[in-house]
């Protein structure tokens, strides 16, 4: 399966009082379909950088993305959340559910096809990230993992090629975290690419392509492509 999505020469830096930080120095990276991408490093590497960027919703100071043949340099604000929209899926590392809303609202949010089959669809996958009775609950009346499924689901309600999520089992115990694993796993055997930020060495264990971030640069570890 081909790259779903791709950073060339992608920089970043940040000043921060009066101390210019290089976050990402010439990142290139290739995500293919049908496949788990582990980003790690050490924390303050980059790896939320990094990915906030594959996911558009951080612009790189130098270098492009590509989401399938499409690049993504040149577009503004309106095409940018298209695209985020219909092509990826995103989990935030603090999830950012709307506390207002129950779960299955959460999950709708995004949602951009025919009316009529949403609830359906949020209903559904609430069941397949095990949390099918808990639609009506509010993120307070959750536990931070289950709050962490509620931003998969949500990812996923425009069934998306790409997932993206940032330590998507940071609050997750063992048997939860080994259901989540396999969730991405079939995710990516439906040919969609899975990129996951994590300090798990379970979690990247499991991954099929491991990217070292640190220094400025990612160095491919481990594929198994
Ligand atoms: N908006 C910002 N302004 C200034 N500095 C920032 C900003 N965002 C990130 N940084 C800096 O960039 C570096 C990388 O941050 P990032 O969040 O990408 O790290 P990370 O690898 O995800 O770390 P962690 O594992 O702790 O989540 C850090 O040193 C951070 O302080
Ligand atoms: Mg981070």
């Amino acid at each position: 399966m081909g790259e779903l999505l791709r950073a060339r020469g992608v920089s970043k830096s940040y000043a921060l009082r009066g101390r210019h930080v290089d976050v990402l120095r010439e990142v290139d990276l290739d995500v293919r379909g049908g496949q788990v991408t582990a980003l790690v490093g050490r924390s303050g590497s980059g790896k939320t950088t990094l990915l906030h960027i594959l996911g558009l919703l951080t612009t790189p100071d130098r270098g492009t993305v590509f989401v399938q043949d499409v690049d993504t340099s040149g577009l503004g604000d309106g095409a940018l959340a298209d695209l985020r929209r219909s092509r990826l899926g995103f989990v935030f590392q603090s999830y950012n559910l709307l506390p207002q809303h129950s779960a299955l609202r959460n999950v709708l949010l995004p949602y951009t096809g025919r009316r009529s089959a949403g609830e359906a669809r949020a209903r559904a996958l609430l069941a397949r990230v095990g949390l099918a009775e808990r639609a009506g609950h509010l993120p307070g009346e959750l536990s931070g993992g289950e709050q962490q499924r509620v931003a998969l689901a949500r990812a996923l309600v425009n069934d998306p090629p790409v997932v993206l999520a940032d330590e998507p089992t940071g609050n997750l115990d063992e048997a939860s975290e080994d259901v989540l694993l396999g969730l991405f796993r079939e995710l990516a055997d439906e040919g969609r690419a899975i990129v996951l930020v994590t300090h798990n060495p379970v979690v990247s264990q499991a991954a099929d392509v491991v990217h070292r971030l640190g220094e400025g640069a990612t160095a491919t570890e481990r594929s198994t492509a």
